[in-house]
């Protein structure tokens, strides 16, 4: 059986948006590596949670309904990246599910990758 399909639109510091589509179980990380978007060095350590490079920020609804809360090594990630808000999370931890479709998330105009 065919997996449903979900959008997601990035929006980047500069104001452009970019729309892409994904399936339900893909991370926001494959969808950004199966669409080959170009956000500039994102999910460097492709989702083994040692870059926060995919560091995204949510609007705060859509942060407060996320499925799964972040876990220590997520949190500790992100108190890496920049321009950390409230509602920040790693790209490469959050899931797509059928509630998360169409949700528009922030790309921060800088990131840091923790390796170097
Ligand atoms: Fe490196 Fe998410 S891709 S922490």
């Amino acid at each position: 059986c065919k997996k449903k399909e979900v959008s997601i639109t990035f929006v980047k510091a500069n104001g452009e948006r970019i729309k892409a589509n994904g399936k339900i179980g893909d991370s926001i990380l494959d969808i950004v590596v199966n669409n080959e978007i170009d956000l500039d060095g994102y999910g460097a350590c492709e989702g083994t949670l040692t870059c926060s490079t995919c560091h995204l920020i949510f609007p705060k609804d859509v942060y407060d309904n996320l499925p799964k809360k972040p876990a220590e090594e997520e949190m500790d990630m992100l108190d890496l990246a920049h321009e950390l808000t409230d509602t920040s999370r790693l790209g490469c931890q959050i899931i797509m599910t059928a509630e998360l479709d169409g949700i528009e998330v922030r790309v921060p105009s800088t990131i840091n990758d923790a390796r170097s």
